[in-house]
């Protein structure tokens, strides 16, 4: 047990956070119901704002105009710690039938950040009352836009809201991993989500003489064809690449042979030569496929997040933490994933580590994946996500 002033101590707090429940679930409700996309996030903010207007001894500012931070500087001398916490929903008409629901049609928080900014404010409430025997520094990041690229977090830290900070934490409630569980990865854990466009641009004509025309639609085909050949056959399997094609968009008739035929998707890696590496293979894979059926192309390829590279020193502290606070049975190895996440942008100003706390229980039908109309979470995810963090914060603080 780790004691850094003689009436604080992690147990206690520990114990005290469980209080929390109730509080937690109500304020990941309220934040259900009221969903904001990213960038649009001002009701959300507000509401953020006016929970932490209630607490005393901590300073609360908005580094931009949809983001908050809270700062508790301690009553004792100590490191500075970053806790975040995405706030943002996604564009996306919910499904779930529960009393709750999303209340703004074409609108849901479908990724478990209402449940993110709920357990940062109970995090907040409860080491506010503990001020004077805090130690250190610890800043609340309630960030925007982690779904929409170039992202919130970037944004933040131009703000200068890393500016000193020694770790930074921060968790992503997860449905495919199931409630009772927390993973963490040493390493690359999320990659980077890079965006592709393509236009293959031919020769229009009519549909009953396609040797009068460059058919786009078939040279696209191909195209999307040869694409998968690059993860498939010109890199190592033992890098983890993702190339897909998720969008075809082309025609307009029957009977016509359209001009152009747009193709977009998505590129992930980890690896940062790969990263520059993969779209110089596609364009050479486009360029060949087009020139040989005399089509001409235009690619264009944006940069989305960094990859999420947890500190491995930082890692295997929060290990010991999660079993020593929860029990060996909690901590699950998990692998890496090739989803993409802004937290990375804080990795870039200071060692931290991005964890999954589960929130799956296919028992109780809490089984659809994250950016599902039915996407759900335990409730009890939130509780073992408070006292995580609380033994986190609570342990880098010392
Ligand atoms: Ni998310």
């Amino acid at each position: 047990m780790t004691t850094i002033a003689p009436t604080l101590d992690v147990i206690a707090l520990l114990n005290e956070a469980k209080a929390f429940t109730p509080q937690l679930v109500a304020w990941r409700r309220h934040l259900h119901m009221h969903p904001e996309v990213a960038f649009h996030e001002h009701e959300t903010s507000r509401f953020v704002r006016d929970v932490l207007s209630t607490i005393d001894g901590i300073s609360v500012t908005r580094p931009t105009e949809t983001s908050v931070m809270a700062v508790l500087r301690g009553g004792q001398p100590g490191p500075t710690i970053a806790v975040r916490a995405d706030i943002d929903a996604l564009p996306i008409l919910e499904e779930n039938d529960v009393g709750y629901r999303s209340q703004v049609d074409g609108a849901m928080h479908a990724c478990g950040h209402d449940g993110h900014t709920a357990i940062v404010l109970a995090l907040v409430t409860l080491f506010a009352r503990h001020r004077d025997a805090m130690r250190g520094e610890v800043r609340f990041l309630f960030q925007h836009a982690e779904e929409l690229a170039p992202g919130g977090a970037d944004e933040m830290v131009k703000q200068g809201v890393m500016d000193g900070v020694d770790h930074v934490i921060g968790l992503h409630l997860w449905s495919t991993l199931p409630c009772g569980l927390i993973g963490l990865i040493a390493g690359p854990a999320m990659a980077a989500p890079d965006n592709f466009q393509c236009h293959i641009i031919g020769k229009g004509g009519h549909a009953a003489a396609p040797h009068e025309a460059v058919d786009p639609i078939a040279v696209g085909a191909l195209v999307v064809t040869a694409l998968q050949h690059i993860v498939s056959r010109a890199l190592d399997p033992l890098d983890p690449v993702v190339i897909s094609v998720t969008q075809f968009i082309a025609g307009s008739a029957y009977n016509v042979i359209p001009n152009t035929a747009y193709l977009a998707g998505t590129v992930r890696t980890f690896d940062a030569k790969l990263r520059t590496r993969v779209p110089e293979l596609m364009e050479r894979v486009i360029k060949g496929v087009t020139e040989a059926h005399g089509a001409t192309y235009d690619f264009a390829l944006e940069r989305g997040y960094r990859p999420v590279v947890n500190d491995p020193v930082l890692t295997t502290r929060l290990e010991q933490i999660v079993t020593r606070t929860f029990g060996d049975e909690t901590l699950f190895p998990l692998r890496p994933t090739m989803g993409g996440e802004d937290f990375s942008a804080y990795q870039q100003k200071a060692p931290g580590v991005f964890a999954f706390v589960g929130a799956g229980n296919v028992a109780e039908g809490v089984a659809f994946p994250h950016h599902h109309p039915r996407f759900q979470i335990d409730e009890r995810s939130l509780d073992i996500g408070l006292r995580y963090l609380v033994a986190a914060t609570f342990d880098l603080l010392s």
